[in-house]
C-alpha cells in the first residue's frame, strides 16, 4: 500500500479498493443494494471517513474533499455498471429458459358461430331458393301508407289493433310486419311475374313476455303471375314445411282473416313432438297442431296497389316468424333468449 501523508486520503483509498473488490464478486441485485448502502449511503463508509476531516490540519482538508468526490464518483459508476451486467445476465438466462417450444399445443381460438335466427333464415331462404324464390330486401322504417293503407288497412280501421305500432311520427312507423315489402316488390317488378321472399326485422310495441318481443324477424313470401291459384300456395308451403320439419309432416289450412289476402288462411303443422297425438304434449298444448304461418291469395286491391291488374294476375302471399319456428323446432319456451346474448343458449346452436 502506498504511503500517504494524509491519513484520511489513505483511508479513502482503502475504502475504494475494498468496495471495488467486493463489487466484483457480487452476483445478486439485492446484495448490490446492501453494498450501495454500506459504501455510498448516508451513514456509509465514505461519510464515516469524512467525519474525521475536522481533526486534520486545515491545509490537508481540501485534498480529502477532492479525493472523496473522486472515490464517490468511481464507486457510483462501478455500481451502475455492475447493475447493468447483472441485469443483462438475468435477461439472458430467462430468455434461454423461455425458448419458444414449437411442439407445445397452441392456445385454442374461440370461434364465433351464427345466431340461431340467422341459421334458420339461411335454411328458409335455401328451401325457397330451390323453389325459385329470390330474396328481396325491404326497408325497416316504413310509411303508414305502405305498412297499412296499401295493404287495405285504412286509418282508424279496427284491423290496426292487430299490430301495436311504434310511430316515429303520424306518417312514419317501424314496420310491424314484412308485408309492406309486398307492395314495394310489386311496384319494383310489375308487370313481370314475381317470386320473392322478404326476410327482415319487424317491431311492435309489445309488453315483452316469454312469447312476445318488441323486435323479431319475419319472412314474407309473395308470388304474382297469371293463373296462380291456392293449390300453388298449398304446394309451396307443404314442400317448405316438409323440408324444414321432416318428410312425413301433415299440414292443416284453417280459415282466417287478413286485410291484404282473400281468402286468408292460417297454416298448422302436426306437432312433431307428439306426432299429432296431442295427449300430454306441452309444445302443442295437447291440440296436436302447431301454427306456423299466415297466408292467403293476394287481395285484388293489394294487387292493384302494386301495379297489377287483378283481372289478369293473381298471387299468393304468406308470412312467418323464424324465431317462432325455431322455438317450435327446438322446444324453446322463451322468445327473449334470442336477443339476450346469453352464450349458454347460443352455444347450443353450433
Ligand atoms: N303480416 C302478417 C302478420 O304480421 C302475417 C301474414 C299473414 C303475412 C298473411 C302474409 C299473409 O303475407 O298472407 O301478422
Amino acid at each position: 500500500m502506498p504511503a500517504y501523508d494524509n491519513p484520511l486520503v489513505a483511508e479513502l483509498e482503502t475504502v475504494r479498493t475494498q468496495a471495488l473488490g467486493e463489487l466484483d464478486t457480487m452476483s445478486d441485485l439485492t446484495d448490490l443494494d446492501a453494498w450501495r448502502i454500506q459504501y455510498l449511503g448516508r451513514r456509509g463508509a465514505l461519510t464515516q471517513v469524512m467525519r474525521g476531516i475536522g481533526q486534520l490540519p486545515p491545509q490537508q482538508r481540501p485534498e480529502v474533499g477532492q479525493v472523496s468526490n473522486d472515490v464517490k464518483a468511481i464507486l457510483e459508476a462501478a455500481f451502475d455498471n455492475r447493475v447493468d451486467v447483472l441485469k443483462q445476465k438475468r435477461l439472458a438466462t430467462t430468455l434461454a429458459q423461455e425458448q419458444l417450444d414449437v411442439t407445445l399445443p397452441g392456445f385454442p381460438v374461440s370461434l364465433g358461430r351464427l345466431h340461431p335466427t340467422t341459421q334458420i333464415l339461411r335454411e328458409i331462404t335455401g328451401i325457397f331458393a330451390d323453389m325459385g324464390f329470390q330474396v328481396y330486401d325491404s326497408r325497416e322504417v316504413e310509411s303508414d301508407l305502405y305498412n297499412f293503407e296499401l295493404l287495405n288497412i285504412p286509418p282508424y280501421h279496427p284491423a290496426r289493433d292487430m299490430w301495436d305500432t311504434f310511430y316515429i311520427n303520424e306518417r312514419v312507423v317501424l314496420r310491424t310486419h314484412t308485408s309492406p315489402g309486398q307492395i314495394r316488390a310489386m311496384q319494383a317488378f310489375h308487370p313481370d311475374p314475381i317470386r320473392v321472399i322478404l326476410p327482415g326485422m319487424c317491431y311492435r310495441y309489445e309488453q315483452v313476455t316469454s312469447r312476445h318481443e318488441m323486435m323479431f324477424t319475419q319472412v314474407e313470401g309473395l308470388a304474382v303471375g297469371e293463373n296462380i291459384t291456392m293449390a300453388d300456395l298449398k304446394g309451396v308451403l307443404e314442400n317448405f314445411a316438409r323440408r324444414l320439419f321432416g318428410d312425413n309432416r301433415r299440414m292443416r289450412f284453417r280459415c282466417s282473416h287478413f286485410p291484404f289476402t282473400e281468402p286468408s288462411v292460417e297454416v298448422d303443422m302436426d306437432c312433431f313432438l307428439c306426432n299429432g297425438e296431442g295427449t300430454g304434449c306441452s309444445i302443442c298444448k295437447e291440440s296436436g297442431w302447431l301454427e306456423i304461418l299466415g297466408a292467403g291469395m293476394v287481395h285484388p286491391q293489394v294487387l292493384r296497389n302494386g301495379g297489377y291488374d287483378p283481372a289478369v294476375y293473381s298471387g299468393f302471399a304468406f308470412g312467418m316468424g323464424p324465431e317462432r319456428i325455431t322455438m317450435l323446432k327446438y322446444g324453446i319456451d322463451d322468445i327473449r333468449l334470442f336477443f339476450s346474448n346469453d352464450l349458454r343458449f347460443l352455444e347450443q346452436f353450433s
